[in-house]
């Protein structure tokens, strides 16, 4: 007789994330760690000092569960002066990263059976995620850009792309949702408008909420991150979510926001308030005062000009040891094409990179519904110190010669 304790049908397809895999590989190696989105940095100091003010002041206690007022006003004070959306602080959710925040607009959204549209390579949690609110997720590819220096580079684009006519294929009545990550993660594809026009005029006939996860906006480097919100009558029927994780460099404090209009951010609330309450206090008061600074001051074009020097470096680096590479339009992650050395798989290869070489990298399969038919790739993380990616640098020349031979 089996005495493990039994679990639901629910989780029973939930493996480890890759991230926790790949970490955990890292360290047992000592490799330099590439993989796992976040900085290897301090974040910022004045941000840290308003937390441990907030402490001091005694702000230990329950936050409102919505979120406190002074971040719910300055997230609506970002998204107004940044993109020039109307948007009022009761249209604000504070959650716990932008993961609560996609958890809690799924849950409020999906009906058993509902269709959930997502763009693969898809974030590792909106599959799960969908899943467990009772949604079926529909795949739409991304097919990746020709690198550059190969003989087709000049007619091919230059950026991920999708199919239109399969995007218009996978709206169908059973549609609730289509996530929309621009800048996204993995491929570093910043969404044009006319893609954003395409999704957002699908929306409209079919009746489908938009939901936005925007965590990399302020970290695009060709183009131009556009909120699908701001597209003519698609509030009404957007979800936008962001992380001062991200935006400040402070990814374990786990602040993240939505924004949406009343009768949505009642519906995420109610998930919300059954999954968390309410998040820290100290850090909600830090992540105010941080926002409403960066508003006023340089700060986001300092962080633009601390990645843009990261992306060129490790696009550089990646490029010399012969990876096929082209630099991405944002967030902080760079798709390298692993062909040239023919793995038999790109976890075999990202495994390798880890173990033997020092670098760690994530598998992008671990993204694709059917991994056996991703792309063999490796996506390398550029949120790191520049001696950090001198030092992988330095281990990346141990890699074998491809058998093309150009490194
Ligand atoms: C696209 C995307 N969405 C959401 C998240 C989660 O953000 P948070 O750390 O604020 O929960 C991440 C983190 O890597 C991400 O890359």
């Amino acid at each position: 007789m089996d005495n493990r304790p039994r679990h639901s049908q629910r989780v029973a397809s939930f493996g480890q994330s890759i991230f926790t895999e790949m970490s955990a590989l890292a360290v047992t190696h000592g490799a330099i760690n590439l993989s796992q989105g976040f900085p290897d940095f301090a974040g910022p100091a004045h941000v840290k000092q308003a937390a441990i003010a907030a402490i001091s002041a005694d702000h230990n206690q329950y936050a409102p569960s919505p979120g406190l007022p002074i971040l719910r006003e300055a997230a609506a004070a970002t998204y107004q002066a940044t993109y020039g959306l109307p948007v009022s602080p009761a249209e604000v959710t504070i959650t716990c990263g932008a993961t609560e925040a996609l958890f809690a607009t799924l849950l409020a959204l999906i009906d058993p059976g509902d269709e959930v549209i997502l763009f693969e390579p898809a974030y590792d949690s909106y599959g799960p995620n969908t899943i467990i609110a009772g949604g079926v997720p529909r795949y739409v590819r991304l097919e990746p850009p020709a690198a550059q220096g190969s003989a087709d580079s000049s007619t091919l684009p230059t950026d991920w792309t999708f199919d239109p006519d399969a995007l218009r294929a996978a709206f169908n009545p059973r549609t609730r949702a289509i996530v929309v990550n621009t800048p996204h993660n993995p491929t570093g594809k910043v969404f044009t408008r006319p893609e954003l026009e395409l999704i957002a005029a699908l929306c409209l006939e079919h009746d489908v909420i938009a939901v936005a996860d925007e965590v990399y906006d302020r970290m695009v480097f060709t183009g131009q991150h556009i909120p699908i919100a701001t597209l003519p009558n698609m509030w009404e029927r957007t979800v936008t979510i962001n992380s001062t994780g991200k935006t400040f460099s402070m990814t374990g404090w786990k602040i993240g926001y939505t924004l949406a209009p009343p009768a949505l951010t009642d519906a995420i609330r109610r998930a919300h308030q059954w999954a968390t309450f309410a998040i820290a206090t100290p850090f909600q008061h830090a992540m105010a005062a941080a926002l409403t600074d960066a508003l006023e001051s340089t700060y986001y074009a300092e962080l633009h000009r601390f990645y843009a020097e990261r992306r060129a470096l490790l696009v550089d680096i990646l490029q010399a040891h012969g990876f096929g590479v082209v630099p991405p339009a944002g967030t902080y992650f760079i798709m390298a094409d692993i062909r040239p050395w023919q793995p038999a798989s790109d976890v075999e290869f990202c495994r390798y990179l880890t173990t033997e070489i020092g670098v760690a990298a994530i598998p992008p399969s671990a993204f694709y519904e059917q991994p056996a038919t991703a792309p063999l790739m490796a996506r390398f993380c550029f949120a790191k110190e520049l001696a950090t990616l001198q030092t992988a640098a330095q281990r990346l020349a141990l890699l074998a010669p491809h058998p093309a031979g150009s490194s």
